[in-house]
C-alpha cells in the first residue's frame, strides 16, 4: 500500500532510509512514515537499494545528501561497521549495525537495536527473561547473533542449535568473549540431534533460521515427531505465520512472530534519529501494520 505524502514531504523535510539488497518487500517504509506523520514529525523514509560493489558509495553518500540517519538490514549489517566514526557497545560486540545516525559534523554513529527490539517485543507479549528462562535458539547466523546476545545478557541460559554445529560453537564463542559472565550458559549443539531432550529442557525456542519463509517448499526448522507443549514459547523472526508457529499451537504453546521485533527495533532507530518518544512510535508503527 503507497502512503499518501502529498503536501507532507517539503523542502524542510529529513530523510533516513534502509539499505539492503535486495530491499522492494521491507515494511520498514510504511511503518515509519506512519508514524511519522502521526506524530507530526517532518520526516520522511525511503527504501535504499544498494548494491553490495556499492555500499561504500552509499554510506558516504548519506551525509552529503543531507540523511539524518539510516536502517541497514540484510547484506549490509557488517559492512558498514568500517565507516563508523563511534559505535554503541554492542556493535563492537556484534561487530554488526543496523542503525546509522548521521552526527552534525557528517560522521556516523552506529548502533544495534535488533536485540532491544527481540526483548521488547517478548516484554510486550508478556514473556519476561531472565535467570529462570532456559531457550533454545535454532540457526547461527546474522540474526541470532542478536538474539543470542540478548537472551545471555538477560541471564538466560542458551542453547544454540545448528546444522552446521561449527558456527554454533563460533557464535557462543563470539558472545562469551563479549560477555564473559554468561560462557557458562551458553551451549552448541548439532541440530536436530538430541532435539526431544532440547525441546523438553526448553521454555523458549527462537527460529532464527529463514526456513518457514516461503511455506510451501520450505522444510520445518525443527522434527514434527518432537511436539511442543503448553506453557512454552516459540518466537520465529519470519513476520509472518510460519509453519513452525501453526505446529507450536498445535502443541499448546504460545506463538509469535517477528513483526513486533521489527517495530521495536524500528522505534528505538527512529527514537535516535528524530528524538520523539520511542513507546509512542512503536504504538503508531504497530497500529499501522495491524491494518494490513
Ligand atoms: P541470517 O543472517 O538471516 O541469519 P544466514 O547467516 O545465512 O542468515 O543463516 C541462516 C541460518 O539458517 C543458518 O543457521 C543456517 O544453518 P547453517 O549454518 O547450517 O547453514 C540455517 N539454515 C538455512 N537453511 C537451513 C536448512 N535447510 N536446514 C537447517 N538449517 C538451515
Amino acid at each position: 500500500m503507497a502512503l499518501d505524502t502529498s503536501g507532507r514531504i517539503g523542502g524542510a523535510t529529513r530523510l533516513v532510509g534502509v539499505l539492503g539488497w535486495p530491499i522492494a518487500h521491507t515494511l520498514s517504509p510504511r511503518m515509519q512514515n506512519a508514524a511519522f506523520a502521526a506524530l507530526g514529525l517532518d520526516f520522511a523514509y525511503v527504501a535504499l537499494p544498494v548494491a553490495p560493489e556499492r555500499l561504500p558509495a552509499a554510506v558516504r553518500g548519506l551525509a552529503a545528501l543531507g540523511f539524518a540517519g539510516a536502517n541497514v538490514t540484510v547484506p549490509h549489517k557488517a559492512g558498514v561497521v568500517p565507516f563508523l566514526a563511534e559505535m554503541s557497545p554492542i556493535v563492537r560486540a556484534l561487530g554488526a549495525a543496523n542503525t546509522l545516525l548521521v552526527r552534525a559534523d557528517g560522521s556516523l554513529y552506529g548502533d544495534n537495536t535488533d536485540a532491544h527490539g527481540f526483548l521488547a517485543d517478548l516484554r510486550g507479549h508478556g514473556v519476561a527473561v531472565g535467570p529462570g528462562t532456559r531457550a533454545l535458539v535454532l540457526g547461527a547466523g546474522g540474526a541470532a547473533r542478536s538474539v543470542v546476545y540478548a537472551l545471555a545478557d538477560a541471564g538466560a541460559t542458551v542453547k544454540v542449535a545448528n546444522r552446521t554445529v561449527t558456527r554454533a560453537e563460533e557464535l557462543c564463542q563470539l558472545i562469551a568473549g563479549v560477555l564473559p559472565e554468561t560462557a557458562h550458559r551458553l551451549a552448541a549443539h548439532a541440530f536436530p540431534n538430541n532435539l526431544t531432550d532440547l525441546a523438553a529442557d526448553a521454555t523458549l525456542i527462537v527460529n532464527t533460521t529463514s526456513l518457514g519463509l516461503h511455506p510451501a517448499t520450505d522444510s520445518l526448522p525443527w522434527d514434527p515427531a518432537v511436539s511442543f507443549r503448553p506453557g512454552q514459547v516459540v518466537y520465529d523472526l519470519i513476520y509472518a505465520a510460519t509453519p513452525l508457529l501453526n505446529f507450536a499451537r498445535e502443541g499448546g504453546a504460545g506463538a509469535i512472530n517477528g513483526l513486533g521485533m521489527l517495530v521495536h527495533q524500528g522505534a528505538r532507530s527512529a527514537a535516535l534519529w528524530t528524538g520523539a518518544d520511542e513507546g509512542e512510535l512503536a504504538r503508531f508503527m504497530q497500529e499501522e501494520l495491524e491494518r494490513s
